[in-house]
C-alpha cells in the first residue's frame, strides 16, 4: 500500500493527514499555535512555532497511523497564503515575526500607492486588488524596518517565502528555497500572465530579486525530505484555497467551491482564461499540474467562521463553536437582526479597510439566539455576494456550489446558503478537501494517480442542500444585507 502525507498549515493550526490511494483519511493530527496581536491591526506568527507545530503533527500522525515513512509515496504541502516570512539563509532563523495575511499595518502604504495611480497596473499584472492582504507590502515593510534587512537581501543572505517555502526549507534542511505558482500569485510580485516575478513590481516595491524563491508548478518534484527515516519526495505544493478547489475536483471551467474557515474563500475555476474582474474579485493562479497555466476567480471574505469564535470567546454565548447551530435553530429567524462582521474591514467585493463591524436591528426582545442566527446568516450573505459577483464577471451560470471547511458541517448555514443562492450547495464526503488537494498534487507527480480523471472519480457527495425559499424572498434578504453594509460604509 502507498500513502500520501498532506501538510495543511493554516492560520490557526497546523495539521498533518495521511491519505490512502482512494483519498480516504487514515490518520490525522492537529496542533494550534499562538497568534500575536502586538498593535491594533497587526497580526503576527512566530515562523519557528509554525514549523515546530507542523513537525509535531507529522510525528504524531506517523505514530498514530502505524505507517512507516517508507510507505509514504510523497508529501504535499498546502498553506495559509500571503503570510510573509523572511529568514537568514545561513542560520535558518526568521529575522522577525511573520506578518500574517490578516495584518493591516501597510494600509497607508497601499493608500499612497493607490493615490499615485498604481492600482490598475498592479491589477493588470497580478490579477489582484492593491491591498495590505497580499505579501508585497508586508515584505517591503520588513525590508524597511528590520535593521540591515535590505542590504542583506541584496547580498543574497536572506530568503523570503510564504509558508509553503518556509516548510519546504525546513523539511529539506535548508536545501530548498521554492514555491509554487498558486502561492506566488498571492504575493503581488508575480505576473500571472507571463508566469514570472515581475521586474517592474520588484522595482516599485524595492524588493531585491535575490530574496525570492524559485517557482514551479504545484505538482512538481521540488526535492526530498530525509527527516523521518527515509527519503520522501516533496511533490505537491499549493495555497490552501487553490488546493481545496483541486481537492473538490473542480477541474473544469465553471465549477466553484467555497471554503468556510476563519474567512470564506470562494473560487471559480476558469481554466486557461484569466478574466479580469469588474466586480471586486481577484484573478489568481489555480493549481498547475503540468506547464499549462490555469486560473481561477476568487472572492475572499476575511471573517467567516471567525465570527463564531468571536461569539464564543468574546461574548461567551456558547462553549463550543458547534453549539451555535442549536442556539440559532432555537428561533425561526433572526427577527430583523443583521450582523455585519467587518472585524478586519471588508474584503471582496468591497475591499474597504475602514468599515467596522456592527449588529443592527436590536430591540428589547432580541435574544442571544437571534444574534447567533444573524451571525450564521452573515457568513452566507457574504458568500452569496461573492457568487453573484462571479456570475456577473464570468457570464457563466454556476449550477452548484461545492463546500468544505470547518463550518461546512453546519447544516443550517448550508441551507441558508442554498436559499440565498438559488442553486444546490453540495457537501462532499471528505471535508478535508484542502489537504486532499495537496495529496492529489503530490500523488499525480509521483505516479500514485495516473491523471485528473482518477482524482475526479474519487470525489463523493455526502449531502445536497436545495433552495427552499422563493427568489423574490431571497433577493429581498440580500437587499436588506446590502443596505446594512452600505449604511456602515458611510459612517
Ligand atoms: O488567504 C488566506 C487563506 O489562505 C487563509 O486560509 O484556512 O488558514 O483561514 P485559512
Amino acid at each position: 500500500m502507498t500513502y500520501l502525507l498532506a501538510l495543511d498549515q493554516g492560520t490557526s493550526s497546523s495539521r498533518s493527514i495521511i491519505f490512502n490511494r482512494a483519498g480516504q483519511i487514515i490518520a490525522s493530527a492537529q496542533q494550534e499555535f499562538p497568534q500575536y496581536f502586538p498593535q491594533s491591526a497587526w497580526v503576527e506568527h512566530d515562523a519557528m512555532e509554525i514549523w515546530h507545530s507542523q513537525l509535531a503533527t507529522i510525528k504524531r500522525v506517523l505514530q498514530k497511523s502505524g505507517i512507516a515513512s517508507q510507505q509514504i509515496a510523497a508529501i504535499g504541502i498546502t498553506n495559509q497564503r500571503e503570510t510573509t516570512v523572511v529568514w537568514d539563509k545561513k542560520t535558518g532563523h526568521p529575522i522577525c515575526p511573520a506578518i500574517v495575511w490578516q495584518d493591516r499595518r501597510t494600509s497607508s502604504y497601499c493608500e499612497a500607492l493607490r493615490a499615485q495611480g498604481y492600482s490598475k497596473t498592479i491589477q493588470e499584472k497580478t490579477g489582484l486588488v492593491l491591498d495590505p492582504y497580499f505579501s508585497a507590502t508586508k515584505l517591503a515593510w520588513i525590508l524597511d524596518h528590520i535593521p540591515n534587512a535590505r542590504s542583506k537581501a541584496q547580498q543574497g543572505e536572506l530568503a523570503f517565502g510564504t509558508i509553503d517555502s518556509w516548510l519546504a526549507w525546513q523539511l529539506s534542511e535548508g536545501q530548498l528555497h521554492v514555491s509554487d505558482v498558486t502561492n506566488a500569485s498571492r504575493t503581488m510580485l508575480w505576473n500571472i500572465h507571463q508566469n514570472c516575478w515581475d521586474e517592474d513590481l520588484l522595482k516599485l516595491f524595492n524588493i531585491p530579486a535575490a530574496i525570492l524563491p524559485e517557482v514551479y508548478p504545484s505538482s512538481h518534484h521540488f526535492g526530498d525530505c530525509h527527516l523521518f527515516g527515509s527519503t520522501i519526495p516533496i511533490a505537491g505544493m499549493a495555497g490552501d484555497q487553490q488546493s481545496a478547489l483541486f481537492g473538490q475536483a473542480c477541474f473544469q471551467a465553471g465549477m466553484a467551491k467555497n471554503t468556510y474557515g476563519t474567512g470564506c474563500f470562494m473560487l471559480l475555476q476558469t481554466a486557461d482564461l484569466c478574466s479580469q474582474s469588474q466586480h471586486g474579485l481577484i484573478s489568481t493562479a489555480a493549481c498547475q499540474v503540468d506547464r499549462k497555466t490555469q486560473y481561477a476567480l476568487e472572492g475572499s471574505v476575511f471573517i467567516g467562521g471567525a465570527v463564531v469564535q468571536w461569539l464564543r470567546d468574546q461574548l461567551h454565548l456558547f462553549t463550543h463553536a458547534s453549539d451555535i447551530e442549536a442556539l440559532a435553530n432555537s428561533v425561526p429567524d433572526s427577527d430583523g437582526v443583521i450582523f455585519v462582521p467587518a472585524f478586519a474591514g471588508l474584503g471582496a467585493p468591497y475591499w474597504d479597510a475602514n468599515v467596522k463591524g456592527a449588529i443592527l436591528g436590536l430591540h428589547r426582545g432580541t435574544q442571544a439566539a437571534h444574534i447567533a442566527r444573524a451571525a450564521i446568516e452573515a457568513i452566507a450573505f457574504q458568500s452569496a455576494e461573492l457568487l453573484f459577483a462571479m456570475q456577473n464577471d464570468s457570464h457563466t451560470t454556476i449550477t452548484e456550489l461545492r463546500v468544505d471547511g470547518g463550518a461546512a458541517s453546519n447544516n443550517t448555514l448550508l441551507q441558508i446558503q442554498a436559499d440565498l443562492l438559488g442553486i444546490p450547495v453540495v457537501r462532499p464526503e471528505i471535508l478535508e478537501t484542502t489537504a486532499l488537494g495537496a495529496a492529489y498534487l503530490a500523488g499525480l507527480k509521483m505516479g500514485v494517480y495516473s491523471d485528473l480523471d482518477e482524482c475526479r472519480s474519487l470525489w463523493r457527495e455526502q449531502r445536497r442542500f436545495l433552495p427552499k425559499i422563493s427568489r423574490t424572498n431571497a433577493l429581498g434578504l440580500m437587499q436588506n444585507w446590502k443596505k446594512a453594509v452600505q449604511g456602515l460604509r458611510q459612517i
